[in-house]
């Protein structure tokens, strides 16, 4: 509960921060302004290239690291359906492609936004309804994107999620789509 809490309160700070930091911070505020900028939706969209991350990369330290799958297109279909399940599985598949994404790949700042403005309206949307909060696929998805948005709101909508905190993020995207499989 505890941790629920602090996950919260990340969210809350990094929604806030989104919609209130002005130029007294430049660069925060910059990242502030990027990401409330809507008029990226036709980027991406006319930008549907490939993002593919390498077969197989090698570890800073010499060493392989996981074999890489092919991302596969950027993801077009942002947005909510208010449907929740299709909604869950939607945000969960759109975090999953946001955080794959290598440093200098091509999209990943417009991947970034629209991702965080999802996760934003999904959170926003789905808190008021009692039917859908209290469940196991929210709870794990809301720990999930305050994360993810923690992340975003530290470094920028450039900056590629570091390999431990992409690893464990991967593992409770999987456990999520799990608890949406069983409609819980
Ligand atoms: C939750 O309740 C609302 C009405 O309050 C309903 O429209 C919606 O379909 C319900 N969602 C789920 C996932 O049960």
């Amino acid at each position: 509960m505890k941790s629920t809490a602090v996950a919260t309160l990340a969210l809350v700070g990094a929604a806030s921060a989104f919609h209130s930091v002005t130029m007294t911070v430049p660069k925060s505020a910059q990242v502030a302004q990027d990401f409330s900028r809507r008029g990226f939706l036709s980027t991406v969209a006319a930008a549907g290239a490939a993002a593919v991350a390498p077969a197989l990369a090698i570890a800073a330290d010499g060493t392989p690291a996981v074999e890489k799958v092919p991302l596969g297109p950027m993801p077009v279909d942002w947005g909510l359906t208010k449907d929740y399940y299709t909604d869950a599985s939607k945000v969960v598949s759109h975090m999953r492609y946001a955080t794959s994404m290598e440093k200098g790949a091509a999209n990943i700042e417009n991947v970034a936004k629209n991702c965080r403005q999802e996760m934003i309206d999904f959170v926003s949307y789905y808190r008021r309804f009692p039917n859908v909060s209290g469940k196991l696929s929210y709870s794990n998805l809301y720990t999930s994107i305050n994360v993810l948005a923690g992340h975003y709101a530290s470094y920028g909508p450039k900056f590629p999620v570091p390999e431990k905190r992409r690893k464990r993020l991967m593992e409770e995207y999987s456990q999520i789509d799990k608890a949406i499989k069983r409609q819980r």
